[in-house]
């Protein structure tokens, strides 16, 4: 099967990229953080401790999540109901980071991952897809930004919905959210010895999307 890694930080542009990828390749996108996201949607749901991970544990093992591709487009179902856009919010992504260092969690999401790894031509994003989930892709991307202009994205970004936030406590939210994914035991987010690293600090979306083109160009699939 032909499989595309791309991990890095929050913000760094990885999604951009995979939407990009699978489009020009007919590639199925497995957004994982969305899995995970889903799951930190079922802890506050429960409204129990994330930090307890017996209690994680099993709300996690309970959760009914399905994934369905709808005209291509990925939706997170939790307990039947379509919860795409509610696993966007700010909160669900601290819960998400919270909760996916449990072994119990990235055990179930993992086996999911490497489920459609195994049936479908995909290009994948996370935190661990390179190192762990899929070992074997045939192109491993490490993609990063700095903090700073990452928390510019967001701020933007923000702002495009009318949203006004600070800079300052984006980009602490961001590098505490980096600490984290980065620092924990499980899976922490890295890069794979083979994965190619890609800054997009002072880079434009054309630009990002030139240097990947070529990467995708010169790979040779097995
Ligand atoms: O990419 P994202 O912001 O949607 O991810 C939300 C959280 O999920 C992130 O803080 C870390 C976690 N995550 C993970 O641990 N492993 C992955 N493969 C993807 C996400």
């Amino acid at each position: 099967m032909k499989q595309i890694a791309i991990d890095g930080p929050a913000g760094a542009g990885k999604s951009t990229i995979a939407k990009f990828l699978s489009k020009e390749l007919n590639l199925m996108y497995v957004d994982t953080g969305a899995m995970y996201r889903s799951i930190g949607l079922a802890c506050i749901n429960a409204g129990i401790d994330m930090e307890n991970e017996a209690q994680v544990g099993e709300v996690c093992g309970k959760a009914d999540i399905d994934i369905q591709y709808i005209d291509g487009v990925q939706h997170m179902f939790l307990e039947g109901k379509d919860v795409s856009t509610d696993i966007r919010r700010e909160e669900v992504g601290k819960a998400a980071s919270d909760t996916s260092r449990f072994t119990a969690v990235r055990e179930r999401l993992v086996a999911i991952q490497q489920q459609l790894g195994e049936r479908y031509d995909v290009v994948m994003d996370g935190r661990d897809i390179g190192t762990k989930v899929l070992p074997d892709a045939g192109l491993k991307i490490f993609l990063t930004a700095s903090s700073a202009c990452r928390a510019d994205r967001r701020v933007k970004q923000l702002a495009e919905q009318g949203i006004t936030a600070d800079f300052e406590e984006v980009k602490r939210d961001i590098e505490q959210r980096d600490y984290n994914d980065s620092h924990r035991a499980n899976s922490p987010l890295c890069q794979a010895e083979d994965a190619i690293l890609v800054d997009t600090s002072d880079l434009n979306i054309e630009q990002v999307i030139a240097v990947i083109k070529d990467l995708y160009n010169k790979t040779v699939w097995k």
